[in-house]
């Protein structure tokens, strides 16, 4: 049988990950995976059984024994898959300002990247699937031929968050990213680098979109 294709999309915080994901995933049919809301999941469900997200111990216990469920939706000709935990999907709940401060904690956990990567490594169920994260192409699928990183001026990323109405402190944020001890942010071997500080996502996904068919008529 042939092995779904996975494009792995990793970069910096804001760096416009989820946008031309979601475009590319869009453009070519393809599934597509925010591996970054499966962490905002498990902070948000620590913070809701008031766990302390210092003991990373208790963290990895609440990983072991929450009761989730990989799901596959279909909005406005998007496919996309969701983490349920008992059963529900935390979709805003996720993007408030006490989960994101709260989510780099849980993302540094060993235990809570070794049930991530099988979790994610599971979602190939679905097809084939564009996943965007931090570790896609360095830990999660090392073996795709698909591995792309995007990043962009942090003035220009502060700018895009704050457009958003949401202050964050990017710089702090990659800092925590980069220099955990498992699965650290960075530039996976062979990856594609895109700076997109000066381009638009039309622009952005559509170099990725070309990259993409190019890489896949070769392998024909
Ligand atoms: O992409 P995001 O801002 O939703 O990610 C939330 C946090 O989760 C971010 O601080 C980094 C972490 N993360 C990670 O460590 N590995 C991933 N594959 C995705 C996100």
């Amino acid at each position: 049988m042939k092995q779904p294709i996975v494009i792995a999309i990793d970069g910096t915080s804001a760096s416009g990950k989820s946008t031309n994901a979601k475009l590319v995933a869009k453009a070519l049919g393809y599934v597509y995976v925010d591996t970054g809301a499966m962490y905002r999941t498990l902070a948000w469900y620590c913070l809701q059984k008031r766990v302390d997200l210092h003991d990373d111990n208790a963290v990895a216990a609440l990983c072991r024994k929450w009761k989730t469920k990989l799901e596959c939706v279909e909005k406005n000709g998007l496919r996309a898959v969701h983490l349920l935990v008992d059963g529900y999907f935390p979709e805003k709940e996720i993007r408030t300002s006490e989960t994101t401060a709260a989510v780099a904690l849980v993302a540094q956990v060993k235990k809570v990247r070794v049930w991530m990567k099988r979790v994610q490594r599971d979602c190939i169920q679905f097809g084939n699937l564009v996943m965007e994260g931090r570790d896609i192409g360095t830990n999660i699928f090392p073996e795709t031929e698909f591995k792309f990183f995007l990043d962009a001026k942090l003035e220009e990323r502060s700018a895009r968050r704050a457009a958003d109405g949401v202050q964050e402190n990017l710089a702090e944020r990659d800092r925590r990213d980069s220099s955990r001890a498992t699965s650290p942010l960075m530039v996976a071997l062979g990856a594609k680098v895109i700076n997109n500080s000066h381009m638009t996502s039309e622009q952005t996904s559509g170099l990725l979109i070309a990259e993409i068919q190019k890489r896949l008529a070769e392998k024909k």
